[in-house]
C-alpha cells in the first residue's frame, strides 16, 4: 500500500513538474516548446557476443510540435531503433532523448510508463493487436491502464473507433478484420489517452496500395485535425507526399532532412531508398 502511494505520488510531482515546465514555457514565448521531441549525440549499440553493431551513431535531431515527420532509409539503416530510443521502448548507450523537455533517460520506471502511457502512441506494422479482444476492448485497454473508469473508456472508444471509420465494426476480434481494418484499430488504440506523440514504424509495411494509401490519409487527417506530432519510419514512398519534413538515415547516421516543398528525389536513388 504505502508502495503505492509512493508511487502515486512521484507520478503526481512528476506530472506538476511538467505542468510548471510548460508555463514557463509559455512564459518564454514557446522558445522552448517549439520541439516535441529533441535527440542530442545518441549512439545505440547492440552487443552480439564479441561484435558490436552500431545502430545509431551519433543522432541530432528536433521534431516539431505538430509536424508530420517520416524517417526514410534502406533496410537496417537504424529507422526502428531511433523509433525505439524516442518511444522510450529502449534507451541509448549514450546521448539524451527529451520528449516535452524531460530527458527520458533520468526517469524511474514508473515515470517512464506514464509517459508512454500517456503522451505516445505506438503503432506497428503488424498491427499488435491482443487476438482474444474485440476492437472496441484492443482501443479501451490503454485507456484502462490510465485509471480511465469503463463507461467513459468505452465512450471514447466508441468515439475513436468511429472516427477511424470502424463504428460498424466495434465486436469483431482482429481476425474477422482485414489487414487494413486492424491497422484502424491499431491508429484508434494510438488515440486512446489522447497522445501528443504518435511514433508509427512501417504502418503500411503490411498493406495492399490502396489501403496503404487511406492508412496515409487517416495519420495526415488525425495529424491536421488533432495537431498531434507524427513520426513516422517507412519505405513507403507516398508517405512523401505528406510528411512536412522527411529525415533520410543511412548506417545509423542523419545523411540529410529535407521539407517536402525542397523534396529532391534523384531517380535511381527511389528504387535504392525503397529496398
Ligand atoms: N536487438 C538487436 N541486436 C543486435 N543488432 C540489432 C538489434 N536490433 C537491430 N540491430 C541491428 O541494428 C541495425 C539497425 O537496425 P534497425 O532495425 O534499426 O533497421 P531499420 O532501418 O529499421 O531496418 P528495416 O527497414 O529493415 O526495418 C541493423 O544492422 C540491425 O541488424
Ligand atoms: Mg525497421
Amino acid at each position: 500500500m504505502q508502495q503505492e502511494i509512493a508511487q502515486q505520488r512521484r507520478i503526481y510531482l512528476f506530472v506538476m513538474a511538467q505542468t510548471q515546465t510548460s508555463v514557463q514555457q509559455s512564459a518564454n514565448e514557446g522558445a522552448a516548446t517549439e520541439f516535441v521531441v529533441r535527440v542530442r549525440d545518441v549512439v545505440k549499440e547492440y552487443q552480439m557476443g564479441k561484435l558490436t553493431v552500431r545502430a545509431l551513431d551519433g543522432v541530432n535531431l528536433d521534431i516539431y510540435r505538430g509536424e508530420y515527420l517520416s524517417i526514410m532509409g534502406p533496410s537496417g539503416s537504424g529507422k526502428s531503433t531511433l523509433f525505439n530510443m524516442i518511444g522510450g521502448l529502449d534507451k541509448p548507450t549514450a546521448g539524451s532523448v527529451f520528449i516535452d523537455d524531460v530527458d527520458m533517460a533520468q526517469l524511474d520506471p514508473q515515470e517512464l510508463a506514464f509517459i508512454r502511457c500517456h503522451r505516445i502512441g505506438y503503432i506497428f506494422q503488424t498491427f499488435n493487436l491482443i487476438p482474444v479482444m474485440t476492437a472496441l476492448e484492443n482501443v479501451t485497454l490503454p485507456m484502462v491502464f490510465a485509471g480511465v473508469n469503463a463507461d467513459e473508456a468505452r465512450e471514447r472508444g466508441v468515439e475513436l473507433l468511429t472516427l477511424v471509420g470502424l463504428g460498424g465494426r466495434l465486436h469483431h476480434k482482429p481476425t474477422e478484420l482485414s489487414g487494413g481494418q486492424q491497422q484502424r484499430v491499431a491508429i484508434a488504440r494510438s488515440l486512446a489517452n489522447n497522445p501528443s506523440i504518435i511514433l508509427a514504424d512501417e504502418p503500411t509495411g503490411n498493406l495492399d496500395l490502396k489501403t496503404g494509401k487511406e492508412i496515409i490519409e487517416l495519420l495526415r487527417r488525425l495529424n491536421k485535425e488533432r495537431g498531434v506530432t507524427i513520426i513516422s519510419a517507412t519505405h513507403d514512398l507516398k508517405m512523401l507526399d505528406i510528411s512536412d519534413r522527411i529525415v533520410w538515415i543511412r548506417d545509423g547516421k542523419i545523411e540529410r532532412i529535407e521539407r517536402r516543398s525542397e523534396l529532391q528525389l534523384k531517380v535511381g536513388e527511389v528504387e535504392g531508398e525503397a529496398g
